[in-house]
């Protein structure tokens, strides 16, 4: 089936769920440069109104199956991008009620909203967390997923329900299993911005700049050539484009299915952190700490599927761009109060 085509006088609405965070921004940005007519649905828990630029913000939970139906009848949406989760690994070990309820109980609140209104295609934001400790190398969405904590349990929950949905109602879905996101919109407008912020690379830089006053390692004891952990980086741009390929695919009658996205390359916390020194010019404290309860020693993205399938291939995730956008954005968002 051709993909529909967009005309300059009626970009196709698309509801973006969750478009006022950090990963939705950037893929609202692309999409209204891309043809698209974003509009955003988010009830701003973690989310910034001043992120929502590139289209209206609907103001709303999706746990509110008749708002988010609401939502998508107004905006006349005939596809949904969905973002919209709780995402912090150590607060889902000690409040999974808060994750099965936002993440699971709410998709499924929004998927009625969609059958309600007859919409069924859908790009769902999953994660590399659904495959656990699965070892060192490169892994590829032939590995059975095997979850080590809440969050990433209502991931691969939501990945199964999409998968029934597309059976038994006719959903075109896809899930993108992004491994870690990073960096920030080449223009530095936008960027990443959680608060409490636990990520590596704005954690780092948050205390470069004086606004947290701890930085810590967590392990250096890994079977690891520097004893630190290993992730796969992707530039928060990257994933924005893969977003959009996912969702042209699905319009063109692409079947649906689960993809990684990530580099394939794997740089270590200390590599991570020696690239932030050597960009700012700024020494981190160079504290360890324990390792984190269900941190894996390695995770690396095999993406050869999303490669043949979505035409994924990364642009800009070298460690060099990731640093210099998320850097610059900082520098600009939260301003130097006197750091390290
Ligand atoms: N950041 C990463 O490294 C990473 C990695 C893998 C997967 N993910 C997934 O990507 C998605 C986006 O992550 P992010 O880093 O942009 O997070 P974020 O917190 O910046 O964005 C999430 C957005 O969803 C909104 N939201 C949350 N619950 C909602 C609800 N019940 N109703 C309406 N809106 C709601 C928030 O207000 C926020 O704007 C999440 O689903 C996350 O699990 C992120």
């Amino acid at each position: 089936m051709p993909e529909p085509t967009a005309t300059s006088s009626s970009p196709p609405p698309v509801l973006v769920v969750g478009g006022a965070g950090y990963i939705g921004a950037h893929c609202c940005r692309l999409l209204a440069a891309s043809g698209f007519r974003p509009v955003v649905y988010d009830n701003l828990t973690t989310g910034h109104a001043d992120f929502v630029r590139w289209g209206p913000l609907i103001e709303g939970d999706i746990r509110d199956r008749a708002a988010a139906a609401r939502a998508l009848r107004d905006s006349g949406a005939e596809a949904v991008i969905h973002f919209a989760a709780s995402a912090e690994v150590g607060e889902s070990m000690i409040d999974p009620h808060k994750y099965y309820d936002n993440n699971v109980a709410g998709t499924l609140s929004l998927l009625g909203a969609m059958r309600d209104e007859g919409v069924n295609t859908i790009v769902f934001s999953s994660t590399c967390s659904l495959y656990g400790n699965a070892g060192g190398a490169p892994i590829s969405e032939a590995t059975p997923p095997a979850p080590v904590n809440p969050y990433g349990r209502t991931k691969w929950m939501i990945e199964q329900i999409l998968s029934d949905f597309s059976q038994a109602h006719g959903f075109s879905a896809i899930a993108l299993r992004y491994f870690n996101a990073c960096g920030a919109d080449l223009d530095g407008r936008i960027g990443e911005w959680h608060e409490p912020e636990t990520h590596l690379i704005p954690r780092a830089m948050l205390a470069l700049l004086g606004h947290v006053s701890d930085f810590t390692i967590f392990g250096n004891d890994y079977d690891t050539p520097d004893g630190t952990a290993i992730r796969d980086y992707i530039h928060v741009d990257d994933l924005a484009r893969a977003h959009l390929s996912a969702l042209r695919r699905l319009r063109g009658g692409h079947k649906g299915g689960a993809f990684n996205l990530g580099t394939g390359h794997g740089y270590s916390v200390r590599q991570v952190v020696e690239a932030i020194e050597a960009e700012t010019g700024r020494r981190l404290p160079g504290i360890t700490g324990p390792r984190r309860p269900g941190d894996p020693a390695v995770l690396i993205a095999d993406a050869a599927l999303a490669r043949a399938e979505l035409g994924f291939s990364p642009e800009c995730s070298d460690l060099n761009t990731i640093i210099r956008t998320a850097w610059r954005w900082h520098l600009r968002h939260h301003g130097d109060i006197g750091g390290n």
